[in-house]
């Protein structure tokens, strides 16, 4: 089996052999880059727009520069400089876009449900590069790939995901993938930055991080989202630094090999530790960040062999 869907809009509908061979692809693309070398242009002559409706620096850059290595025509459409300040909406956005006849759009948006809603209306393949607090399913790909290439494997391992999981879509899709893996998932927060109802998720939930990090192969820190945070989830930043911020002490706790993650952007000194976060031996942040490019050329090459196919089967040309 490998990947046959039209869209890649979250984790959820993946079955564990399509996360597979998205990795396997992209491990590929990974040695290839690192070894300086051109890829095959597996995208020529084909036209991906990427809509950012938030703020991004690396996953913007990311798919940009996946595309570009794969032949792709690539247009990046800035929120401000778009209609949408003009007041139009999502979907006539999206619609207009269509309509200039892109075979990738890669798609940012504050709201939950925003990349599943475009899928429905536009023609071509469709790729969440965030939407809300819902999904981010290329994160939690290029964070498998980090952790399957650092650690030899992606399956029985205990994964601490540390922070503000309430407003991350990023803990999110990297849960479910995980879980579809057959880890074991520690998820270490204040229990106002749990969402309601994750005891339900098959993973365990502790408020200390000295319980939670015990024996953890993987610590995963994420940022407090406070633009996502509608009244005050945490007494100061100094109190949360104390208890939640990643150290070299509190990492103590952890596996004596045990790698620390980051998604980015970090806020250094409040979750965690700068010099900490710089450390080769321990920090595999700019990993994260190379193998992002690899994972983003891996999906979008599967969803353009999709997209051939079906061409193919209606008699028309892509
Ligand atoms: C994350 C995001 O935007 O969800 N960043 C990223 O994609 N690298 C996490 C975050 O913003 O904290």
């Amino acid at each position: 089996m490998t990947f046959r869907a039209r869209h890649l809009l979250g984790i959820e509908p993946l079955h564990p052999e399509e996360i597979r061979s998205i990795l396997d692809l992209a491990d590929t693309y990974a040695d290839l880059n690192r070894r300086g070398a051109q890829a095959g242009k597996v995208l020529d002559g084909l036209t991906q727009i990427n809509m950012f409706f938030e703020a991004s620096t690396r996953t913007q850059a990311s798919f940009e520069l996946a595309g570009k290595r794969l032949g792709a025509n690539v247009m990046n459409m800035g929120v401000q400089a778009s209609s949408i300040k003009k007041g139009e909406t999502l979907i006539d956005t999206a619609l207009t876009l269509n309509a200039m006849r892109p075979d990738l759009l890669v798609v940012r948006h504050p709201h939950s449900g925003a990349a599943n809603l475009l899928a429905e209306k536009v023609t071509c393949a469709v790729l969440n590069a965030g939407d809300g607090r819902h999904e981010h399913p290329t994160q939690a790909l290029l964070d498998a790939l980090t952790i399957r290439r650092e650690k030899g494997r992606l399956h029985r391992l205990t994964v601490a995901i540390c922070g503000d999981i309430a407003h991350s879509r990023v803990a999110r899709s990297n849960i479910l993938l995980l879980g579809k893996m057959e880890n074991r998932i520690r998820l270490i927060a204040p229990p106002t930055l749990i969402p309601a109802g994750a005891a339900d998720w098959g993973v365990e939930v502790h408020d200390d991080m000295a319980e939670g990090l015990k024996d953890a192969d993987v610590v995963m820190m994420l940022r407090l989202q406070k633009e996502r945070m509608d009244g005050a989830f945490i007494p100061s930043q100094r109190e949360y630094y104390h208890r939640f911020g990643l150290d070299a002490e509190k990492l103590k706790a952890a596996k004596a090999d045990a790698i620390v993650m980051h998604p980015g952007p970090m806020n250094r000194g409040v979750e965690i530790d700068g010099t900490l976060a710089d450390d080769i031996n321990r920090s595999v942040i700019q990993e994260q960040v190379e193998m992002g490019v690899a994972v983003r050329m891996a999906a979008m090459e599967l969803l353009a062999r999709n997209l051939r196919a079906a061409a193919g089967q209606e008699g028309t040309h892509v």
